[in-house]
């Protein structure tokens, strides 16, 4: 799989990176805690560019909450008060972005781009404009609780074409450390690109991919309570389960029928569950502990309290060797 190649390349990058930096620095980053919010959850399906308010406002607070007080504002730099993880933010696009993304023919990174047409790039700059509305909203309500948000669009900065993914890839790790080391909250988005000389969507998912060498634990938040055995939407009857062992090639150690986890938009251009669960298992497989759980539940706020717990339902991904 592609992505696994960059994310073991981008981990030894960033074991080299951490040498240099000074031990008041470590001490900030060396608990990071990924997290990705679906676009399922934070936003209404199925209608355009419409925030779903009681997730935002859930999401915004328990982040709030569970971070450091040093990426809080009025921190006063108290070394007593970080054990509370850093935060990396990422959220998918949902009714911001895939409506637009759908009606200009888009496809999900790393598919082909090859329908390009007089419209391909009004369809990019759209696209990329309604998933930045998401984002702004996001950190407007981070800022309004007291965390010290900053939105970062990945594409058009250091990821300048998609085609050029692997160069590309340490400008992001470099560019979120050095905002986690000033103190603030990355809110990063799934977002469109430029591919060649076409264009792409690269999703949350991918994204979150790229950033997991930063991280210790990573957290999906989506629309349910994780992986069952197939669709619970249509199948209420379908299994949970709440464990899933790979190898360090991302093969699964029992081998579970996995059909679905997060019930897709009949909108999604970026292939929803499945590239959700192959990023989840890949990141896995380099040794990090990925958690699924449902937004705005009770076990997803304990999740990224770091509270485990028989009653926690989630699903947990993780390496055995
Ligand atoms: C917002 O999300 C919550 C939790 O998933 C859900 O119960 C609610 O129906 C959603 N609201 C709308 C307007 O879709």
């Amino acid at each position: 799989m592609i992505q696994r190649k960059h994310s073991t390349a981008l981990f030894l990058v960033s074991i080299v990176a951490q040498l240099y930096l000074s031990k008041a620095d470590e001490r900030e980053i060396n608990n990071v805690m990924l997290i990705k919010i679906g676009g399922s959850s934070v936003t209404v399906k199925d209608q355009k560019e419409t925030f779903n308010e009681t997730v935002v406002k859930w999401f915004t607070e328990t982040i709030a909450d569970v971070v450091s007080p040093f990426y809080r504002m009025g921190d006063t730099h108290d070394c007593a008060l970080h054990e509370k993880p850093a935060v990396v933010l990422v959220h998918g696009a949902g009714s911001f972005g895939h409506h637009t993304a759908k009606e200009f023919n888009l496809k999900g990174y790393p598919h082909d781009n090859s329908e390009f047409n007089s419209n391909t790039m009004e369809g990019l700059a759209k696209t990329r404009h309604s998933v930045q509305k998401l984002n702004q909203r996001i950190v407007a309500e981070l800022l309004a609780v007291g965390v010290k948000a900053v939105g970062i669009s990945p594409c058009f900065g250091g990821l300048r074409n998609l085609d050029l993914f692997e160069e590309q890839q340490s400008w992001l790790i470099d560019v979120l450390r050095e905002t986690l080391r000033s103190g603030l909250v990355p809110v990063l988005h799934g977002d469109a690109c430029l591919y060649g000389s076409s264009a792409a969507i690269l999703s949350g998912d991918t994204l979150l991919q790229m950033c997991s060498p930063l991280a210790g634990q990573i957290v999906f938040l989506t629309d349910v309570d994780g992986v069952f055995q197939s669709d619970p939407k249509t199948n209420p009857t379908a299994q949970f389960i709440p464990n899933i062992a790979v190898d360090s090639q991302g093969n699964l150690v029992l081998s579970h029928v996995i059909q679905a986890t997060e019930s897709s938009h009949s909108h999604d251009v970026t292939g929803g569950l499945k590239t959700k669960l192959a990023a989840a298992i890949a990141i896995a497989a380099s040794g990090r502990v990925v958690t699924i759980a449902k937004s705005g539940s009770l076990s997803a706020e304990n999740v990224l309290r770091g509270e485990g717990g028989e009653d926690v339902r989630c699903t947990r991904i993780f390496r055995q060797d």
